[in-house]
């Protein structure tokens, strides 16, 4: 292999922001607020942090110490580690696959968000009614051509970081762009909880209710968790692969567990107390960024300014996201052939571009057509939350917990014996027994539909 292609992330502090870009995402901003707002608020809020503590954070660093350990692309990487089971292999090319299907409708709904940032900037929503802000998105979303390009635009940012290469594209940009969007973040909350009656909100997301906690509700905090984290699908794998021998895995899997939760729980700060604040419903779902929010923009002090902040800061979320999807396929194609990575790269966009106009067309020209009676939008985001990556993530415990040796694991998660690792019996256990059963569950409870 090519040792320019194995050049990793030069330092532990840039592996760090590099794989919490990978992990905060819409998720964060976009599903976890509204996630939280159908499931009653903070009893929710409970049971995904020891979700993603206790079992997000040791699936991802399986992930990262198959990645390391194998210094590969997604797909060899599983016969690196165990020469004698290739069979598993299949568990990368499953991860491949759903990278791609998660870029596509991913990058439909990063495209949105870039879109508000333009009518933003415009002013476009300002003094708006209610049910008129409904309407501008539900027609820029069901139209052709404006959605599209969206689209595009960010397929271009993406392909333009991935590039440039790990440390001077992937590193560097996370370097720059994770500042900012917590820096963002933070001022969007300062203001929220000081608009009056923020205690409100703040009560809906910190005053647990555990009366209001189904298993529904238990379920769809693990699936969130599996999302948010990027979990299961190779994600962690391939910036595993890049970190340094020398970093702590357990550190940098901590670190970017916690950015996530933060990130998701600052996203509630900031968007929950205004919400309360002028009178509108935490529960409206999916839309609740793109319909509630500006509400909630025209009637604050500043909205105007706080607007295109919130959606810049979306659409960085977004964009350090769709970098670790993608880096998936273009890894492994640059691994494979003498390809060069700007080809590489243009060629699966192109991909993507393709499978993401259909998704995109599914609010619009496409609403009729459905596979499995779900819209191609949907059948996308089916696919990939409710079978490939808890499959994913299961295989990959099992793997690590049963056919990986485990003098190798113990090699890899304490650098070769340089690194106290106290918490090992631990962490084995649950990889071993708790994460696959559990991850079990969630698979055919999705399926069955619970
Ligand atoms: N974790 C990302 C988010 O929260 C989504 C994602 C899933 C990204 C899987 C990569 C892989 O938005």
């Amino acid at each position: 292999m090519d040792t320019e292609n194995r050049r990793g992330f030069a330092t532990s502090l840039g592996a760090i922001a590099a794989a919490a870009g990978g992990a905060i995402g819409l998720g964060n901003i976009w599903r976890f607020p509204y996630t939280v707002g159908v499931n009653g608020g903070a009893a929710f809020i409970v049971v995904y942090l020891l979700f993603a503590f206790l079992l997000g954070m040791p699936v991802m660093l399986c992930e990262f110490t198959i990645g390391r350990n194998a210094q590969s692309n997604v797909i060899d990487a599983f016969g690196r580690v165990s020469p004698k089971h290739h069979a598993w292999k299949w568990i990368g090319i499953m991860g491949f696959v759903c990278s791609m299907f998660i870029y596509s409708f991913y990058s439909v709904v990063a495209g949105w968000t870039f879109h508000y940032v333009i009518l933003s900037c415009k002013g476009a929503l300002v003094g708006l009614p209610s049910d008129e802000i409904s309407n501008v998105f539900r027609n820029f979303t069901a139209g052709t051509w404006e959605p599209l390009l969206s689209m595009g635009m960010i397929l271009l940012f993406t392909g333009i970081i991935i590039t440039a290469g790990i440390e001077k594209g992937i590193e560097r940009f996370a370097k720059i762009l994770m500042p900012i969007l917590f820096g963002i973040m933070l001022l969007l909350c300062v203001r929220s909880v000081s608009l009056p009656n923020a205690s409100e909100g703040l009560a809906f997301l910190f005053h647990p209710d555990f009366s209001k906690l189904d298993s529904r509700a238990i379920l769809s905090a693990l699936g969130q968790a599996l999302f948010s984290l990027s979990i299961g699908m190779g994600a962690a794998m391939i910036y595993g692969s890049y970190i340094r021998k020398e970093d702590s895995l357990f550190k940098t899997s901590l670190a970017v567990t916690a950015a996530d939760t933060f990130i998701a729980l600052l996203a509630g700060i900031a968007i929950f107390p205004a919400v309360f604040a002028f009178g509108l419903s935490p529960a409206s779902g999916p839309s609740l960024v793109y319909e509630v929010m500006p509400n909630v923009f025209n009637s604050m002090p500043g909205g105007v300014f706080f607007a295109i902040l919130f959606f810049v800061l979306l659409t960085i979320a977004a964009v350090t996201s769709t970098i670790s999807l993608m880096e998936i396929p273009v890894s492994y194609i640059s691994e494979k052939t003498h390809f060069k990575r700007s080809g590489i790269t243009f060629v699966v966009s192109l991909v993507v571009f393709g499978i993401g106009t259909l998704a995109s067309l599914s609010f619009g020209l496409l609403a009729d057509f459905t596979i499995f009676n779900h819209t191609i939008f949907d059948f996308l985001d089916m696919v990939t939350s409710t079978y490939l990556m808890p499959i994913g993530a299961i295989g990959i415990t099992l793997y690590v917990g049963w056919v990986m040796p485990k003098d190798k694991l113990v090699s890899e998660l304490s650098n070769e014996g340089s690194l106290k690792i106290g918490w090992f019996k631990f962490f084995y256990f649950i990889i071993r027994y708790i994460a696959p059963l559990a991850l079990l569950i969630v698979l055919v409870s999705g399926i069955l539909k619970l």
